[in-house]
This record gives structure tokens, sequence and C-alpha cells, in this order.
């Protein structure tokens, strides 16, 4: 089956997974449809289609990676969510649409996210297809790349360093926690979800997604200055506009690509022990720093 065909299988999973949870939840009607709003809209879904991969490089079955999918897509949503309130970005456009706070309002939003994230450690903790032990591995994995040690200690940080000079070194320590770190537990939970990780697998695993991960953002700065508004769906330049610390500003254009390269390049040889089973991970790094938008 060829990654395409892959991606579309997983993408329909977690959709159909996403839309059963938000379905069941009764709730406050303007919070659930924010909640819908800034979930059922699109995306790319890569966090929960490197958890399907890690899964499947593993010998796990598709199912089995359902619920982690599913949660790591809510912690993501949820951080877009808060990434674009006027207090953090203040961005307009998200995925082609008005940001959540704009098409709410900004209360409405902060409460959705705050209600996602939630809804991201109820699923794992009620996943069926995994053992109590393993559940609770990986609650803790996914809750530790989130926090304040993860996801939200690398928003503080990329805040802070608005209008900053940061350091190579820092610029990538910050990256790795904003955006690397759910990227990690993605893959993370995709090799324990399958039933069937070792030491050496999850450390390869590990090396892999620590790699793609930054890439991905170096990636992600670089489109802000080579893609345009209506093919990234969120404002084009805005990191200029906001001062925003990152690769291209720190580097140059050609700097940020040489990085993203060359982090392409440890990604991949860090898969060499999982052998052909890892070949839709290996696209999926190709299509990290290739892809447009
Ligand atoms: C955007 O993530 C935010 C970053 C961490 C760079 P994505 O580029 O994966 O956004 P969607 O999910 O496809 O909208
Ligand atoms: C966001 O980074 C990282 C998150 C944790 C959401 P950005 O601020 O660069 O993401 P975009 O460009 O708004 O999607
Ligand atoms: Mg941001
Ligand atoms: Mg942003
Ligand atoms: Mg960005």
């Amino acid at each position: 089956m060829s990654l395409t065909t892959a991606i579309n299988r997983w993408r329909s999973r977690c959709d159909a997974t996403l839309s059963q949870w938000l379905e069941a939840t009764d709730s406050d009607p303007r919070l659930l449809d924010a909640m819908r709003y800034s979930t059922l809209n699109g995306g790319k879904r890569l966090r929960p289609v490197l958890v399907y991969a890690a899964c499947s490089a593993l010998g796990g079955d598709d199912e089995r990676a359902d619920g982690a999918a599913t949660a790591v897509e809510c912690i993501h949503a949820y951080s877009l969510i808060h990434d674009d309130l006027p207090a953090m970005d203040n961005d307009d456009l998200r995925r082609g649409q008005p940001t959540c706070h704009k098409a709410f309002d900004d209360a409405t939003a902060i409460l959705a996210g705050d209600a996602l994230q939630a809804l991201a450690f109820e699923i794992l903790a009620s996943d069926r297809n995994q053992s109590a032990d393993a559940r609770i591995e990986m609650l803790r994995i996914l809750a530790q790349a989130s926090g304040a040690r993860g996801m939200v200690g690398g928003q503080a940080v990329d805040i802070a360093a608005e209008a900053q000079q940061q350091s190579l070194e820092q610029l990538q320590r910050m990256h790795s926690l904003k955006t690397g770190a759910l990227i990690s537990a993605s893959v993370a939970l995709g090799g324990l979800s399958s039933g069937h990780a070792d030491q050496d697998a999850l450390e390869a695993l590990q090396q892999y997604a620590a790699a793609i991960g930054l890439a991905f953002q170096i990636q992600d700065d670089i489109l802000d200055i080579e893609s345009s508004t209506a093919e990234l769906g969120k404002t084009q330049g805005a990191d200029l506009a906001r001062g925003k610390s990152t690769y291209p500003a720190l580097l140059g254009l050609d700097g940020a690509k040489q990085q993203a390269a060359a982090l392409h390049h440890q990604a991949v040889a860090a898969l060499a022990p999982l052998g052909e089973r890892a070949d839709y991970l290996r696209q999926l790094a190709d299509y990290i720093i290739q892809r447009t938008y």
C-alpha cells in the first residue's frame, strides 16, 4: 500500500474516533461547537499518522493505535487554539478558517482548548485495546510531552523570546519542546501501542522522532517565509511580523534548509535497525521536509 493510501486510511480512522467521542460528549452546545470546529476541520493529522506508522513498524494492528492517535490530535488541536489567541500569536486564520477565538470568542476558545486537553487523557485512559500498565505509561508520556517540560514549556520560551536574539542552542531547545515533544510522544505512543515494543526498537524510534520533530518546526518556520496564506491556511509572514525567534531568522533560509536536511538524514539513519517495516516512517521523514503547507 502506498503511503498516501495509508495516510488516508489513518486519517479516516482518527476522524471517526474523534467524531464518536465528541458526539458522545454531553455538554454546553457552544463549547462543543468550538471543539468540533477546531478538530473536525482538516489539518494534516501528522501526529496521528505517526502514531499509526510507528505502531505498524513494530507489527501492531491499526485498531491498537486508534486511542493514542486520537489523543495526540486532541492535544495538538488544543495547542493550536491557544497558540492563536490574542495573548499568544494573535492569529486570525487557521486551517483556512477563522481561528477559534475569531469564530467564537476568547473565553470559548480557551475553554475549548482546556476541554480538548482533558479529553485526550480521557481517551487514553479509556483505551480498551491496551492493558492497564500500557495505559498508565502512555498517559505519563503524553502528560510529560504536553506540559511544562514539553509543549507548554516550549511555548513559554517562544513568547519570552519574541523580539530577542536566541543562540542556536536555545532555538533548538525551544523548537524541540514546543513542537518536537508532541511529535516524539506520538511516535513513542505508536510504538508502545503495538504491544510488541522492545527497548532497542523504542530507542530507534525515539532518535528518529527527535530529529523529525525539530525538522518539522524548522520547515514550519521556512514555510512562514516561502509559502502563501492560501496554501498554508494560516497567515504567511506572521513570524516576521511578531519578531519570532526562528531558524531562518538566525541562520537565513539556506542555513535553515541545511539544518532540516541534516536532521532528515539523522532520522533515516536512526531507523536502520527496524528494517523494511519502518518504510512508512522513512517516507514520512521525506514528507516532513518536502511539505509545502
Ligand atoms: C502547526 O502544526 C503547528 C506546529 C507545531 C508547527 P501542523 O502543521 O501539523 O498543523 P495542522 O494540524 O496540519 O493544521
Ligand atoms: C506552534 O508553533 C507550536 C505549538 C505548540 C502550537 P507556531 O506558532 O509556529 O505554529 P503556527 O505557525 O502558528 O501553526
Ligand atoms: Mg506560536
Ligand atoms: Mg502560531
Ligand atoms: Mg509557525
